[in-house]
């Protein structure tokens, strides 16, 4: 069965849970979280890492913000669209202290984070130190925070908000990629079981602080980056008929099958949860393979790069930066159409990506349990 007519059956089911929370009052509560907390890396990041080492460079943000916002987009990211289709104001990054409001939620997700806590620097190797257990740290200081300032006070969530809110939780894939260059996929593997550890372990722990309804969301197809495409090794055999590397692919999957599988028993123990499993590698991979059938045109090359060729993707002149090549200044800038490619920088989705992405995802067709986003908001 091909997977995008079922996405084009479901998206008027988003589109109905957008409305209700717009128009008539009696329906709202059916979707309507207070809050959402988020934890994660680039993926979900709103500018919580340009925040605590400014600055981001243009042309990041360009299409949707018309400036650099903080995300690795050209626009907005999966999380920021399912907060609009909420009715919620995009997510303030935790740590930024100028003009953030946590009133509706908070952001700790960084770029670079992994769910391990990393054993180097950002100065070293670019690993954010925002790893998923200081990320928990900070949620649990704003909660206290709350808590203790009693009623809704200034830019601090109420502090009766927690156990109605919901947590997503999107982190791994740099726990896998950062060790992919030095590491064989097989020794990278071994190290996943205790990824997955660290994930299943903060669910537990922010069920301990009241929270009750979660959205997991598992590894994208690293093997259909253009940048993976570029950095990884890999030979021509590996790519499958999408011009993604099969060995990679398949080991995403292989995670994603543990992470399955421990969500299924956090389960049984957190018998009063709602436990999500996300399932974005598939609609990601369903992108990646067939652009066209979403609107798009280019899968696997990057719109903002620099290079050209099949992958528009220099590992050397990452998007927003320039050097001197041959005498000359080069630089990696964006294309002209952002809104036809998957890959905004190589690593990233564009915003037109991310749409839709998020529109597949929130429909419940790729969770499991298979519920969408307005029955895990039923009481
Ligand atoms: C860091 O090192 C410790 C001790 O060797 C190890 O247990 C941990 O998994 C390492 N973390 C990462 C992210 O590799
Ligand atoms: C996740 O696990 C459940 C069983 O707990 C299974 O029914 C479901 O098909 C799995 N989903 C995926 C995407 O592997
Ligand atoms: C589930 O919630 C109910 C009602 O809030 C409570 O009485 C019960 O103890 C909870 N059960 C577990 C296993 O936490």
């Amino acid at each position: 069965m091909r997977i995008a007519s079922a996405w084009q059956l479901l998206l008027p089911a988003v589109l109905c849970c957008c409305c209700c929370i717009d128009g008539a009052a009696g329906q709202g509560w059916r979707c309507r979280f207070p809050a959402v907390f988020n934890f994660g890396d680039s993926n979900s990041d709103t500018g919580g890492f340009w925040a605590a080492f400014p600055a981001q460079p243009p042309p990041f943000g360009v299409t949707y913000f018309g400036r650099p916002a903080g995300r690795a987009s050209d626009g907005r990211l999966v999380i920021d669209f399912i907060a609009q289709a909420m009715g919620l104001p995009l997510l303030s990054p935790y740590l930024r202290s100028v003009g953030s409001d946590f009133r509706h939620g908070a952001n700790f997700a960084t770029l670079a984070s992994t769910a391990l806590l990393p054993n180097t620097s950002l100065f070293v190797t670019g690993i954010s130190p925002f790893s998923l257990a200081i990320q928990l740290r900070q949620m649990k200081e704003l909660s206290n925070r709350a808590i203790a300032s009693g009623a809704t006070s200034g830019q601090l969530p109420p502090p009766d908000i927690f156990g109605n809110s919901l947590y997503t939780i999107d982190i791994g894939q740099n726990d896998f990629t950062s060790n992919l260059g030095s590491q064989s996929i097989g020794s990278v593997k071994r190290t996943l079981p205790s990824v997955i550890s660290q994930i299943s372990w903060a669910i537990q722990d922010l069920h301990s602080i009241g929270a009750r309804k979660f959205m997991v969301f598992n590894m994208a197809p690293i093997g259909c980056y253009p940048a993976f495409l570029v950095e990884l090794p890999h030979s021509s055999n590996d790519l499958d008929e999408y011009g993604c590397m099969a060995s990679y692919n398949s080991a995403v999957v292989y995670y994603n099958e543990l992470l399955n599988n421990s969500l299924a028993e956090v389960r049984k123990t957190l018998q009063n949860a709602s436990i999500v499993y996300v399932d974005k590698y598939s609609a990601m991979l369903e992108l990646f393979r067939h652009p066209e059938d979403h609107g798009l045109k280019y899968g696997t090359k990057a719109c903002c790069g620099y290079g050209g060729g099949a992958y528009n993707f220099d590992p050397d002149l990452y998007c927003g930066t320039s050097k001197i090549v041959k005498g000359n200044i080069a630089s990696a800038t964006a294309c002209g159409d952002p809104q036809n490619y998957v890959s905004w920088d190589g690593i990233h989705a564009t915003e037109a990506a991310n749409n839709i992405i998020a529109s597949a995802l929130m429909s419940g067709y790729y969770s499991y349990p298979p519920s969408d986003l307005s029955k895990l908001c039923r009481p």
